[in-house]
């Protein structure tokens, strides 16, 4: 089955596509809005950067930021973008276990990324890592109830994925301090469609009538020791 989960194909072998599909989420800029204030003059770590949208637009206002990837095609997009950023490096590896620069971080940001790793004994162990990283931990995530998770096939999803995750990450200690209405837009809407179909399977195509698709984001944050 397709999907954006850890090891998804997408990131090793159609990173292009992750990154089209990367660019259109969030159209309005919302959850930069919500992030720059949180790593302005910060040493900020991104784990699972992808290819790097959010290295790109948060380098203007942290101090350093260090994007960590899986994939190694998905880092190589993520370095051309931020080519000519001076404040800004990458790391290949794995969250759990990759071997980091040496330095003091401020903030953990993880992007639509502890959520895509499905074994759950491993996500909570790259979580206990990023709390010995940095005192602030920043995650943006899907919330329920939006067409983006009608379309993903998580509404009426009798496995409850979303509630359940979301659930968890308040059980960690997280508080959700954002919830934005953002916005997918696709240049049209066949873009959209052959995005989704090579992302999630050919079944998604008729799903998709309009190149804007709502889509609830959550951004739930923990800082360490208070
Ligand atoms: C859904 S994408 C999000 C990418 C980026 N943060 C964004 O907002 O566009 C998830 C990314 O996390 C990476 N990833 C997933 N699990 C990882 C892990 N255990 N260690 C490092 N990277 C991981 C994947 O390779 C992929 O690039």
């Amino acid at each position: 089955m397709k999907n954006l989960q850890e090891k998804s194909p997408i990131y090793y072998a159609e990173a292009d596509i992750y990154d089209a599909f990367a660019q259109a989420e969030d159209a309005e800029g919302l959850v930069l809005q919500a992030l720059q204030p949180l790593v302005a003059g910060k040493r900020v770590l991104d784990l699972g950067c992808g290819t790097g949208k959010y290295v790109e637009l948060l380098a203007p206002h942290a101090a350093h930021i260090i994007g960590l990837d899986a994939a190694p095609a998905q880092l190589a997009i993520a370095r051309r973008r931020a080519d000519g950023l001076r404040n800004v490096d990458f790391a290949l590896g794995d969250a759990l276990d990759a071997s980091l620069p040496k330095e003091k971080y401020d903030i953990v940001l993880a992007c639509w990324m502890l959520g895509t790793v499905a074994d759950k004994a491993k996500r909570a162990a790259i979580l206990r890592r990023m709390e010995k990283l940095a005192p602030h931990i920043v995650l943006v995530e899907n919330a329920e109830g939006s067409e983006f998770e009608a379309v993903r096939g998580r509404v009426n999803d009798p496995r409850r994925r979303t509630r359940r995750y979301n659930e968890w990450l308040i059980g960690q200690g997280f508080r959700e301090t954002d919830r934005l209405e953002a916005l997918f837009e696709f240049r049209t809407v066949d873009e959209a469609r052959n995005i989704f179909a090579a992302i999630w399977g050919e079944d998604k195509r008729p799903l998709l009538t309009a190149r804007h698709i709502g889509h609830k984001i959550a951004i739930y944050q923990k800082r360490i020791g208070i």
